[in-house]
């Protein structure tokens, strides 16, 4: 393990709508704005970060396929993918390093077809129902995963 761990932190589709999109939900902040936050955090927790978003399954399975190589953890809010893709399963299953599954909303308070997750299946935890304060509470717990805790 390298002495500073890459952290490859995904989102997938709409996302990049965040800020714009049913703030109600999803709050104000935008995904560069969450990006920013995640490096602030990431440079406190000696974490280096690697920051993508894509509308497209495949996309992400290449993303997610390459972790093998190029990262140590996966952060990874896979938006409406999580509740659909077994592809999305199956790469995180092979990528060999751990993942951890973020949403913005609280998922269980939502419809039905959102409780759901295929990526939690993969996951070694969910965190969901803190906005973007969830993804720093994710590299919080991966850096301690990482380094030996739980
Ligand atoms: C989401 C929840 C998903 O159900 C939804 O499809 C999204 C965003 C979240 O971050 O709360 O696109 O992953």
């Amino acid at each position: 393990m390298a002495a500073n761990p890459t952290i490859l932190i995904l989102n997938g589709p709409n996302l990049n709508l965040l800020g714009l999109r049913e703030p109600e939900i999803y709050g104000s902040e935008t995904l560069s704005e969450i990006e920013d936050s995640c490096l602030d955090c990431a440079a406190r927790l000696d974490l280096s970060i690697d920051f993508r978003q894509s509308n497209h399954e495949g996309q992400l399975v290449d993303w997610i396929q390459e972790a093998r190589q190029s990262a140590d953890g996966i952060i990874l809010n896979a938006g409406a993918y999580t509740h659909t893709s077994v592809a999305i399963l199956d790469a995180l299953n092979a990528a060999a390093v751990p993942a951890i599954e973020v949403h913005l909303s609280n998922i269980f308070r939502r419809e039905e077809f959102r409780h759901n997750s295929f990526v939690s299946r993969a996951a070694r935890g969910v965190i969901c129902g803190f906005g973007g304060h969830g993804y720093e509470l994710a590299l919080t717990a991966m850096a301690r995963l990482l380094r030996g805790g739980n």
